[in-house]
């Protein structure tokens, strides 16, 4: 190493460690209503957990920055979720509304411990969320930014690049480049990308007996409105022809992840939100408690990244690539 360069090694905190039924716990104290979005992010954050981020860090698409605060060792008070600030719960449903993006004025999460180290850069599309990323104290900066477009940073700026949204991505292969240009040689890219196999763990192949009113409850349509779905050899030929090399692949939402979150609580969860948030604090702590110890005994045996109940070996749902520039 050049004279003068420090390691970011010696630099980096160690990543956040705890073990898998805490992690499941601290996702489900915050996403309770959802517990299906609670195993994913778990299991998400399960298989990050090996990896430090090492500055400079940019969490691409950060939204709220909830996940990453989870994921570095922030703690809520109990009684902080986030359903506690939403919006659009009636339009949740028929247009796939976002209810998290919403006026961040009023949003005061109020934090119990925050995570030992800092994230350089959150970026995300959309300005609500970034209002209350701005509150978990997480990220050093925050810049409103389509990934569809050229990334507003230097070449080889960072050591660390995480994004768990590229999905969301149309010009997926611009995107890709500019991760590798903002890379600094040497540097860490992960990427945990969704595979277009989730269109099949779903419910869709028995609509002769179930019928359409049961499929469009359940919500129909979501999968389609994610542009860059694609199959696993169909990713890394994007990042070979993005100039980035795999260094290791860890697949870790299987099948049966995917149909458990497939049908979940997502159709109701307009109608959990609005009678949690109508109750007294006392009484909504009292049930939110109970709730989340009953789910967390619930989903642990589910909460491990191999974890499949069918027979058959089948694609995963989601795989996370650890990429370098070439
Ligand atoms: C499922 S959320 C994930 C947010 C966060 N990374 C997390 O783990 O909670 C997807 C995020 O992608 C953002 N997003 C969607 N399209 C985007 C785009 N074209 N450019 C930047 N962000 C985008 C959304 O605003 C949303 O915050």
């Amino acid at each position: 190493m050049p004279q003068g360069v420090k390691s970011p090694n010696l630099s980096a905190p160690k990543p956040f460690q705890c073990s898998p039924a805490k992690r499941l716990r601290r996702f489900l104290q915050a996403y309770w209503l959802r517990p299906e979005n609670a195993l994913w992010m778990a299991l998400r954050s399960e298989v990050l957990s090996p990896y430090d981020l090492q500055h400079p860090s940019i969490d691409l698409a950060c939204g709220d920055g909830v996940f990453s605060f989870l994921h570095c060792g922030g703690e809520f008070d109990p009684a902080f979720d986030v359903f506690t600030c939403v919006d659009r719960l009636d339009r949740m449903r028929d247009e796939h509304s976002d209810i998290f993006d919403c006026d961040g004025d009023q949003y005061r999460p109020t934090i119990q411990a925050r995570p030992p180290d800092t994230i350089d850069v959150g970026t995300d599309l959309k300005t609500n969320l970034l209002t209350k990323a701005r509150r978990l104290d997480l990220y050093d900066r925050l810049v409103r930014h389509d990934n569809n477009q050229v990334l507003p940073f230097d070449a080889d700026s960072f050591q660390t690049v995480y994004c768990n949204a590229a999905y969301w991505v149309e010009n997926i292969d611009g995107f890709l480049t500019e991760i590798g240009r903002i890379t600094r040689p040497g540097g860490r890219i992960i990427l945990q990308v969704k595979l277009d196999s989730m269109a099949r763990y779903t419910l869709e192949a028995h609509r002769h007996l179930l019928g359409d009113r049961f499929l469009s409850i359940i919500g129909r349509g979501r999968i389609e409105t994610w542009p860059t779905l694609a199959d696993r050899r169909t990713w890394e030929r994007r990042f070979t022809d993005a100039g980035l090399d795999v260094q290791t692949a860890t697949p870790f939402v299987t099948r049966t992840h995917a149909h458990l979150w497939d049908v979940g609580l997502r159709p109701i969860a307009p109608l959990l939100v609005r009678m949690a948030n109508a109750l007294t604090p006392s009484t909504r702590a009292d049930i939110k408690r109970d709730w989340v110890d009953l789910l967390t005994s619930l989903l642990e045996p589910l909460c491990k990244p191999t974890l499949d109940l069918f027979d058959q070996p089948d694609e995963p749902a989601e795989i996370q690539y650890v990429l370098r520039p070439r």
